[in-house]
């Protein structure tokens, strides 16, 4: 890795924080060890291998910012450079997780760069989740199951009923409660 690479790993990957940790706790007591896994924006990689490390399942991560599949490459996760869920076949994995870019663009302050992409879930903050939804059912096996965080800067009640309009039903599993928001782990099946 040259010095331009480098750079791009440390300032421009989204590293792990209290969201990360939640879905990882989450998503590592939820796993056996023969489920198929795609965390869905990798980032560093950390919850992916929290989750491969915890239970043993075989896990895949993605990306889109090609600096955050180089970063989880490093932690020795299988990486695929992908837009959501768009490149994966349909039925094959058994969990998919998903800490989404989340943020109202109001609530970030303007940029233009790959954090950006981690950030922003444009005017309503659910632009990405949206996206997500419409396609993450085409790739979950039978009985699969979607780990998706969400934050109250997003609106949780909006996203459970837009997973309901996508054939989702949807159970939250844990909230936890910091300053300036709350953060829930919502279970999807179909
Ligand atoms: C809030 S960060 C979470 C990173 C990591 N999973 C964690 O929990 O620490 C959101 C991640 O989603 C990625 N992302 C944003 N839009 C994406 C898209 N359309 N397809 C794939 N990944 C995307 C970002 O690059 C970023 O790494």
């Amino acid at each position: 890795m040259d010095l331009a690479e480098r750079r791009g790993v440390e300032t421009e990957v989204y590293q792990p924080a209290e969201d990360s940790r939640l879905l990882a706790a989450v998503a590592e007591s939820r796993i056996d060890a023969d489920d198929r896994v795609l965390e869905v924006g990798t980032g560093s990689g950390y919850v992916a291998e929290r989750v491969a490390e915890e239970t043993g399942a075989s896990v895949l991560a993605s990306d889109l910012n090609p600096h955050a599949c180089r970063q989880a490459r490093a932690r020795g996760l299988g990486v695929v450079r992908a837009d959501l869920t768009t490149p994966f076949p349909e039925s094959v994995f058994d969990a998919v997780l998903f800490n989404p870019p989340y943020l109202p663009v109001d609530e970030l302050a303007e940029r233009d760069d790959w954090m950006e992409l981690a950030l922003s879930g444009g005017e309503t903050g659910r632009e990405v989740i949206e996206a997500f939804l419409d396609d993450a059912g085409r790739v979950l096996a039978p009985d699969g199951r979607i780990f998706l965080l969400v934050s109250s800067l997003t609106g949780v009640d909006e996203v459970v009923e837009r997973a309901g309009e996508a054939g989702f039903s949807v159970a939250a599993l844990r909230d936890e409660s910091y300053p300036f928001e709350s953060l829930t782990v919502l279970k999807l099946i179909r």
